[in-house]
Order: structure tokens, then sequence, then C-alpha cells
């Protein structure tokens, strides 16, 4: 997608040289870096800090990852093993992560040994365009949606959508899984309004949502995280698209903390509440989200300080918190699928239920996704 006109991925391997390349998402909107990883420690760190994030970006990094770990291990499948988990150990919630490693580790080991690296680094970027394909077509089957709702609508009155957090092309390798509808509406000419939740504690909608948005120049407004139900209850919000990190094969939804709350609100005001994701992000083995899905804790001091602009262009970090208090910092929450009203995946959109998923992914086809 663009940034200052010209068009970026998330993740790529380096034309020349032997380097995995991010746009590093820590620094963003302020700056617009580009980061370098030499090496699969590198890219752990570059997880787990989150210079990158987002399921499908998570996924797509550790596919890159699993590159220079097949480097690293020189034919031995026990250092391979040892790259993949020290990947996989980065992040607990997105079940990109592991889908990608898992599906490295497949592919390799099905290839003989001295083909690793080259086999590894065909994979990553196979992962890496089939994320971006995958989120393009749940682009166009979900603009259906906001094309409806558009034509009950006077001309010209605008769509509004409310998000949570940054499922955009940020969040994945291009497009994104919540915005890509609204990138696809905005395209074929159809009025939005994206009300954008701030998303605290990192702010990834208020720094990353927006800074996306901004840069397609899709009309769009930040918002407290508060504000979504008093929104809702005036009549200012026509839908709800979010991402999400992990849906079990029930339709139960783990995404960025707060996500649950929206969609009570919505519920509560008859809106339909989407959840948008590309099939790696289902968990085939997980029925029940609540009590199955492990939550990621982040340290406290995502919630005690915060990072933001200061008046002499630098980046500084400010305290918010009564000093010596102690915080908690849950990163995701689980939406049951009796609160979601449809998902909205690469072929197509069905309910958030175990048949309405099984008639898109029938059983005998989810291992070849
Ligand atoms: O903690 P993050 O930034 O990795 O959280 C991920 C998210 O932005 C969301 O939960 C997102 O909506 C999921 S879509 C990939």
């Amino acid at each position: 997608m663009l940034v200052n006109g010209s068009t970026h991925r998330t993740v790529w391997s380096a034309a020349e040289g032997e380097t995995v390349q991010i746009i590093d998402q820590s620094k963003l909107p302020w700056n617009f870096e580009i980061e370098n990883l030499r090496c699969v420690s590198e890219v752990a760190t570059a997880i787990s800090e989150m210079h990158v994030r987002g399921a499908g970006c998570i996924g797509a990094t550790a596919g890159y990852g699993m590159w220079l770990a097949a480097k690293k291990a020189r034919g031995s499948d026990e250092r391979l093993l040892e790259s993949a988990h020290e990947l996989i150990a980065t992040r607990p919630t997105a079940s990109n992560l592991t889908w990608a490693v898992e599906r490295q580790l497949t592919k390799l080991r099905a290839s003989p040994v001295d083909r690793w690296v080259a086999v590894a680094k065909q994979e990553a970027e196979t992962i890496a365009n089939e994320d971006a394909a995958w989120c393009q077509r749940i682009g166009e089957h979900g603009c259906k949606l906001i094309h409806e709702i558009a034509s009950q609508k006077a001309p010209g009155e605008p769509v509004h959508i409310l998000t949570h957090c940054n499922a955009g092309w940020l969040a994945f390798t291009d497009w994104g899984s919540a915005t890509a509808p609204i990138y696809a509406a905005h395209r074929a000419g159809i009025p939005v309004h994206v009300w954008v939740d701030e998303t605290r504690p990192r702010n990834q909608g208020a720094r990353l949502t927006a800074w996306e948005l901004m840069n397609e120049k899709v009309p769009h407004t930040v918002i407290v995280d508060n504000a979504g139900g008093h929104l809702m209850q005036h009549g200012m919000v026509d839908l709800v698209i979010t991402g999400t990190d992990r849906t079990t094969y029930t339709g139960d939804v783990a995404n960025k903390i707060g996500t649950y709350l929206k969609a009570l609100a919505a519920h509560d005001n008859g809106i339909p509440f989407y959840v948008a994701l590309p099939s790696s992000t289902f968990d085939w083995k997980m029925r029940d989200g609540v009590r199955e899905i492990p939550i990621e804790e982040r340290g406290g001091s995502e919630v005690s300080l915060m990072d933001g602009l200061a008046e002499d262009g630098s980046i500084q970090k400010v305290d918010l918190v009564n000093p010596g208090s102690p915080t908690a910092n849950h990163a995701f929450d689980v939406t049951p699928a009796r609160l979601v009203t449809g998902l909205i995946t690469e072929r197509g959109i069905c309910a958030a239920s175990e048949d309405g998923i099984s008639r898109l992914y029938p059983p005998h086809e989810r291992a070849t996704q």
C-alpha cells in the first residue's frame, strides 16, 4: 500500500544481500525507517519487541526468519528446531506465527539438506505473497457488505465503519484484513469514513491505522477507546470490522484487548460486527476460545508509559500512572462466536460457527491451506 505516494510491503528479503527487511513499526507514525534483520535472533527480537506486529505480518516475518534459521542450521535438524522454538516463543496469541514456522519445517524436512536455504527462502516469499493475495480477496468480499450498506443510504453519505487496533496492511504483508474491504470500497468510489479506536496501551489505532488511512487518503477520525458505545447508540456507526489474531474452528475470535467490549456494544445496538481474517489465522485444533486461546500478558510499562512526539521533535516517553501503582497488561481478549455477525475470509463470508466455517473450509482441505 501507499507511503508518501509509493508502494510498500511490511516485510521482504533484501534485493541484494542476505537479510530480511522490515518497516520498523515501533517508530511510526513519526519516523519511517527500514530495519535490516541479519539472523534468526534479530527476527525474534523484532517480533517480541513489536517492530513488526499483527498476525499476518508476524507470520510472514517468522517465515523469513526460518530462511535465516536454515542458514544457521547448516543441515542440522536439531539447530533448525531450536530456531523454530525461538521464533514461536516470541508471541503466544497469533496463530499465524506457529502456522508459518511449522509450514517451513514441513517443507524443509521434505527437502534435501543442501537445498534448505533456497527452499526456505522460496517458501518465505510464497507465504508473504499468499498473505497479500488472501487479504486482497478479503477486500473484494468485504467490499460487497459496504456496498450493500451504502446502497441503503442517501447518495454520497458515507458508510461509517468502526475498527479496533491495527488490522491494516501493517498487520499483514499488504492490504490488511479489516482494512482491505475499506480500501477496496474507497478505491471503488464508495464513500466511507472510519472511526479509529486509539487502542491502548500501545495505541496501534491512533498511530498505525490512522497513518495508513491518511496515506491512502481514506477519511477517518481517531477516537478514545471508550467512545465506541456512545457512537453506536447515536447511529454514528453502520458497521464494525476488526481483525483477529486467532480464531477457533467454532468461530470464537481472539483480538486486541477491548474488542470484546466493542462486540457487546454492537450487539446491544443491532450493529453488524464482522471479523476479517485469512485462513492462516484459524486454529483448527481449538474449540473454546475463552478457555483455550493463550492470552499474551506483556510488561506493565506499556500501560504506565507512553511514547509521544515532543515539541522539539524528539520521541519521548511520559509516565501516565500514579508512581508505584501496579499495572496489568493483557494484550488480547476473546469475543465469543455468538457476538460475531460473520467472518470475512479469502474464500468468502461465512457465519462464525463450526458449520459456517466448515462450508468454506471443509476439514479435508484444512491441512493444505
Ligand atoms: O499486539 P498487536 O499489535 O500485535 O495486536 C495485533 C493487532 O493489531 C490486532 O489484534 C489486530 O486487530 C489483529 S489483525 C492481524
